[in-house]
């Protein structure tokens, strides 16, 4: 069985009370539960973890190593600017999806650039809570192996 980890970054825990006009009303417990039902549906096993510490999301993507075939991620203002995370990243070598629920290339000049984008298999971005259901479809998609839009490319490509 196909196995995902969603990480939550920073400020994540309070979705639903944190700027709704621009994140939305959905808390993050209903996150999780969607995505959840949306695994369960898909028939992966799905775990989800949220912190606000750097270090915490490091250990979280260092111990997924072995346990998860992908990971889901919105590193939050960790995108911005965190090598830690990108490198965590690159030393499980676990494919990634980065995830946001605001389009962060509409937002300030700063939130416009990631240090996960270009080390991620794809980045969703702007679809408010439903950027996660996408990023998971996405991440299930890429490792099974099906026809999604980076698959797709690695065949005409390859
Ligand atoms: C965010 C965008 C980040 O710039 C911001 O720091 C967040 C949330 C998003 O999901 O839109 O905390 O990752």
């Amino acid at each position: 069985m196909v196995r995902i980890l969603v990480l939550h970054g920073p400020n994540l825990n309070l979705l639903g009370k944190r700027e709704t006009e621009r994140y939305g009303l959905t808390s993050l417990q209903e996150i999780d539960k969607q995505l959840m039902s949306l695994a369960k549906a898909q028939g992966v096993a799905l775990e989800t973890r949220q912190s606000n510490s750097e270090g915490t999301l490091v250990d979280h993507i260092q111990d997924a190593a072995g346990k998860f075939d992908a990971i889901v991620i919105n590193p939050a203002a960790y995108t911005h600017t965190s090598i830690a995370i990108r490198d965590a990243i690159l030393s499980v070598d676990i494919p990634t999806v980065e995830v946001h629920l605001s389009n962060i290339q509409g937002r300030e000049d700063f939130r416009r650039s990631s240090f996960i984008a270009d080390i991620a298999v794809g980045q969703i971005t702007g679809f408010g809570s439903q950027s996660y259901l996408l990023g998971l479809l996405g991440a299930i998609g890429h490792v099974q192996g099906g026809e999604n839009p980076c698959s797709l490319r690695t065949k005409a490509e390859g």
